[in-house]
């Protein structure tokens, strides 16, 4: 039987004890601000056994880990109908990339970059009466409580500079790809974006992921497991952007990171685990969250592979 607590603390004290390269986001001020050394791991297994060390319980901005989430609920909204709108494939390239657009006619290679994101936005804001508070409903649905909200600070931060997101909206729309006014879905994705959460409530709302398309607080069906099959073969594809591969290849599961640090990965039918470190490699995916993901699925022997 596995210590968990254990193996959890030996990881925390190995990422901690070097000091490893990286940056804290700074494009969007707000998170500029951010303590670069702090680190945080929940483990959570489909049993409901649950075990955490570092900063776990602190909240810290969810940024593209959203896009997971504004995904489910856009196939909850219009199925397979979404990938008219949005290719399947690993782009290579950065998050932010505007170039592959002009090829491919507005069609983003995948929902995880933010140029997927923001058309996935587009459909959510075609398809529901009220997307901010929909949106919020699904997260609160997911943890079983009403906690989470988004963070204003956060939120007109990157509005006030998110200058490439208001390119490629505009670019996109050049495509007819956007329906509705680029500034209004634009809006709606810098609000899908500022959510805090902490460790411990994004492991819970990834066991989503991890449960084939069951909701953690009642066992819920949200989406079909047919369905939860393709979110997880897209976090492990595309997940990480241009380092997707690189994950795979060091940690081997299926997940999704933000610039706020954060990173959200699943092993189907047995856990969620998230990790929280805001220094970002040069891919923008969190160096030690990284680390301490391979370091647990190194010893554990327990990834997809
Ligand atoms: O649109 C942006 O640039 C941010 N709101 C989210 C980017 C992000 O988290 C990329 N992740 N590693």
């Amino acid at each position: 039987m596995e210590d968990y607590n254990r193996i959890l603390d030996d990881i925390l004290h190995t990422v901690n004890s070097v000091d490893t390269p990286g940056k804290v986001a700074t494009y969007i001020p707000e998170l500029a601000k951010i303590d670069p050394y702090k680190f945080g791991v929940s483990l959570q297994f489909a049993n409901g056994e649950t075990y955490n060390a570092g900063d776990y319980d602190e909240r810290f901005s969810i940024q593209s880990i959203s896009k997971v989430f504004t995904l489910s609920m856009a196939i909850q909204c219009i199925g397979d109908k979404v990938w008219d709108r949005v290719d399947v494939e690993p782009s290579g390239d950065p998050f932010n990339s505007l170039v592959q657009l002009e090829h491919e006619e507005g069609i983003p290679r995948n929902p995880f970059i933010n140029s997927g994101a923001i058309v996935i936005c587009d459909i959510l804001l075609s398809e529901l009466e009220n997307p901010k508070d929909d949106y919020l409903q699904f997260m609160h649905d997911l943890q079983g409580t009403d906690k989470i909200q988004y963070n204003e600070e956060v939120f007109t931060s990157e509005k006030s500079m998110g200058y490439r997101n208001v390119a490629m909206a505009n670019f996109i729309k050049s495509f007819k790809n956007i329906h509705n006014k680029p500034e209004d879905v634009l809006d709606f994705y810098f609000y899908t974006c500022s959510i805090d959460m902490s460790c411990v409530e994004l492991a819970w709302s990834f066991q989503l992921f991890a449960q084939h398309g069951k909701c953690a607080p009642d066992g819920t069906l949200f989406l079909e497991p047919n369905q939860i099959k393709r979110i997880n073969a897209l976090m492990l594809t595309c997940g990480f952007y241009d380092e997707s591969g690189e994950f795979a290849f060091r940690v081997g599961l299926p997940g999704k990171s933000g610039v706020g640090g954060g990173i959200a990965a699943v092993l189907p039918g047995e856990f969620s685990i998230a990790v929280w470190s805001p220094k970002l490699n040069e891919k923008g995916n969190s160096a030690k969250g990284m680390h301490a993901l391979e370091l647990f699925t190194t010893h554990t022997e327990m990834s997809i592979f």
